[in-house]
């Protein structure tokens, strides 16, 4: 999978793609992401990437021109018709489609190269949105001061969930969301610390009966902290 993210603040995203899973799964060839600076595609001297709203009010939006000619380059055409087969224009924004596992787990299983738009200001011009937007996408209802937060939750839920990602074949199904719960409390050694005891039956190597405490602990949980998913008859959560 290639993954190209535009952005008016490349620096912003450092060495965020270089650590833990993600970095492996560069390395093993599994995924490529590069981020790009829209300035580059701005076509005036002074490299203007926003402007003020027509029908006035505050805050700058971002021009068209320089993200349809930044899609140009990258996917080869800004004729949304014409995108190759696997090709996903996203664009952040606290106006998509709420990002849930099931979402990325659709782009993990259908896509090959996803461009992501980092919206900022108060927001981009909407032809952006009819001409080159496959999905729009939110991380949650807040508002970010911009998209690149969520360009880096976006692409970090979808890549652990590709093909041969994580260390593990299990990690993925057993995390939390994957059966539309949340995950079961986890422990490791020392099997007491400062007074606080590892659950019993962890300890003694049952693996049905250790199945079943998990399962109970996952259904406790999810009661607890997010009764909602319990009553989502769309599957919102599930894969
Ligand atoms: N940009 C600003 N807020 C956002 C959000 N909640 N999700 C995605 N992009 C955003």
């Amino acid at each position: 999978m290639k993954i190209d993210v535009l952005t008016i603040f490349p620096e912003f995203f450092g060495a965020v793609f270089d650590f833990g899973i993600i970095r492996r799964a560069k390395l093993a060839g599994i995924v490529g992401v590069q981020v790009h600076d829209i300035r580059e595609y701005a076509i005036d001297k002074h490299k203007m990437t926003d402007d003020r709203p027509f029908g006035g009010g505050d805050g700058m939006v971002m021009k068209p021109e320089p993200i349809f000619a930044a899609i140009e380059n990258l996917v080869g055409t800004s004729n949304r018709d014409a995108y190759p087969k696997g090709t996903r224009v996203v664009l952040l924004s606290p106006q998509g489609r709420q990002l849930k596992q099931n979402v990325a787990k659709e782009f993990a299983d259908d896509a090959t190269h996803i461009v992501m738009i980092c919206g900022r200001y108060e927001g981009v011009d909407e032809r952006v949105n009819e001409a080159l937007v496959t999905d729009e996408i939110s991380i949650g209802d807040y508002v970010l001061s911009g998209g690149e937060p969520a360009a880096i939750v976006v692409a970090d839920s979808i890549i652990r969930l590709l093909p041969d990602a994580l260390g593990s074949e299990t990690s993925a199904v057993n995390d939390s969301f994957s059966d539309g719960l949340l995950d079961c409390p986890h422990y490791t050694r020392p099997a007491e610390f400062r007074g606080m005891k590892v659950p019993e039956v962890l300890l003694n190597g049952n693996h049905a009966e250790i199945e079943k405490w998990r399962s109970i602990m996952a259904l406790e949980k999810t009661r607890a902290v997010r009764p909602d998913l319990l009553n989502n008859e769309n599957g919102e959560c599930g894969s």
